[in-house]
């Protein structure tokens, strides 16, 4: 890359875009956010209106030039990248316009059509093929969802995209997708990285609604100025790649509103129950295998709402540590919005147990930073199952920066935690690709060699570990207790 020349990664999220500049040697000098609303027309239901993702993905960038004009002299930009919010369904018609918002990764209204899925392509064949069983965020149902409760709107349908897909197509005009974001709808043979022409017919989902596959490196199109624009990953991908996790070897481990422990695998190999989900990898033949609990950090989020409104983070997690590990007898289960791993249950709910007088608001906290760490303990324990072995994490995610939290969580899954030096997440892993794809770094590898570096390890806690396995126990007896409470 030429001197004063920058990558750009763009990051379509849930609750805005995240545009950020990196230099060659991988340090992020521009960075530019812009939020947008969430729909919840009825509880359970998520939609945007890809309008504004582009509208927000703009203005990110406009503000992204006027700071490189600032600092560098107007900074040359060499490659694009995208990531975004996985799974969302994009709707246009012939004349590609948007037919009604995008219906979001966290929507539960598809029970239903899951069922219906499993049924029509059969349950071993659907998880063979896509790696997956039929999940609610997932994009597929969300179609059948359409042709059910809005006919007119589902024979507009020409084309089908997913939200960064979207941003793309109004930056370079190109309809287009990514192997890794992809296989997120459930309509993608992730062995093969192409449609899967049996789920397809199947579902009797014409196939040239969908947009061509590429691999997450390669040039998608150019954007108005002519910069190559790579075809990017789903967050989770990107997010990966930008802690270096690229090839089998340290886990990606999230504390986001959800929490996510990924690992790169380098063949296809997927839980016969589908458990964890199995996508392809931003890195051209390779896979991932990740674990998603929907409310990791999302649930100290709630925590914070409902009993200490205006407090901090530090604050509350400050009180958290006055407690022994274990808070006497006290768990937490972070089902708040259902769960994904390991139930695949929507309507799985939280639970404090084990509540007694000693109990205060630093005790309930600490319990539901232990509970996260429980949750994301399952999905480990299946990769595991899949004979990944582990030696360390790379975390990142908001709630990495608590050194409590990272403490608890290495000590509950038994592994030492690495923190990068940049903590941009997806959007970091897809100005990484921007920097593939206009050929500035050979490799993945190579761009990871070149610009991400491990800047602090937490190890387990060796005194805490023996009464985290005896919490873990409880913990998964938990859930089965509780569930035919749910259901009465
Ligand atoms: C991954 C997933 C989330 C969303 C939203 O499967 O659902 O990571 O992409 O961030």
């Amino acid at each position: 890359m030429a001197e004063g020349q920058v990558l750009v990664g763009i990051d379509v999220g849930t609750t805005g875009v995240k545009a950020i500049a990196v230099s060659a040697n991988g340090d992020v000098v521009g960075r530019a956010e812009v939020g947008y609303e969430l729909q919840t027309l009825r509880p359970g239901w998520a939609e945007q209106d890809p309008e504004d993702w582009w509208q927000a993905t703009e203005l990110a960038l406009a503000s992204l030039e006027t700071q490189l004009e600032e600092s560098a002299g107007a900074a040359a930009i060499a490659g694009i990248g995208l990531s975004g919010q996985m799974h969302g369904l994009v709707c246009l018609d012939e004349q590609l316009a948007v037919i009604r918002p995008a219906i979001l990764w966290n929507d539960q209204r598809t029970g239903e059509e899951c069922a219906e899925i499993e049924r029509l392509v059969g349950l071993e064949q659907l998880i063979a093929l896509t790696g997956n069983r039929a999940l609610p965020g997932f994009t597929a149902p969300k179609l059948l969802w359409l042709r059910r409760h809005e006919p007119d709107s589902y024979a507009r349908i020409r084309h089908v995209l997913l939200p960064k897909d979207y941003v793309r197509l109004r930056l370079t005009g190109e309809l287009a997708i990514d192997a890794a974001d992809a296989s997120g709808t459930l309509l993608f043979d992730v062995e093969r990285r192409a449609w899967s022409e049996r789920v397809l017919e199947a579902l009797e989902i014409p196939t040239e609604w969908l947009p061509k596959v590429l691999e997450s490196p390669q040039v998608s199109g150019l954007n108005s100025a002519g910069v190559p624009v790579a075809a990017g990953a789903g967050d989770q991908q990107a997010g990966a790649l930008g802690v270096g996790v690229v090839r089998p070897g340290p886990l990606s481990v999230v504390l986001g509103t959800s929490g996510v422990v990924f690992t790169a695998l380098d063949r296809y190999v997927h839980d016969p129950q589908a458990r964890v989900h199995v996508f392809c990898h931003a890195v051209p033949d390779t896979w991932e295998a990740m674990g998603v609990m929907l409310s990791a950090a999302g649930s100290l989020r709630w925590l914070r709402d409902t009993l200490a409104p205006g407090a901090g983070y530090e604050q509350l997690t400050a009180e958290a540590a006055h407690w022994r590990p274990g808070v006497e007898g006290l768990l937490f289960l972070p089902y708040l919005q259902g769960e994904r791993t390991p139930h695949a249950d929507p309507n799985a709910r939280g639970a404090f147990s084990g509540l007694s007088l000693v109990h205060d608001r630093g005790a309930l906290v600490r319990a539901v930073l232990e509970g996260v760490a429980f949750g994301l303990r399952d999905s480990l324990e299946l990769l595991r199952e899949l004979g990944v072995v582990p030696e360390s994490g790379r975390a990142s995610g908001g709630g990495a920066r608590s050194r409590l939290w990272l403490e608890i969580v290495a000590s509950v899954l038994g592994l030492p935690l690495e923190l990068t030096a940049v903590e941009e997440g997806a959007a970091y892993g897809a100005a990484l690709l921007g920097g593939l794809a206009a050929g500035v770094f050979p490799s993945a590898e190579e761009a990871v060699r070149a610009c991400v570096r491990v800047r602090d390890r937490i190890e387990p806690n060796h005194d805490w570990q023996e009464g985290y396995e005896r919490g873990y126990s409880r913990f998964k007896a938990l859930y089965p207790a509780l569930r035919p409470l749910e259901e009465t």
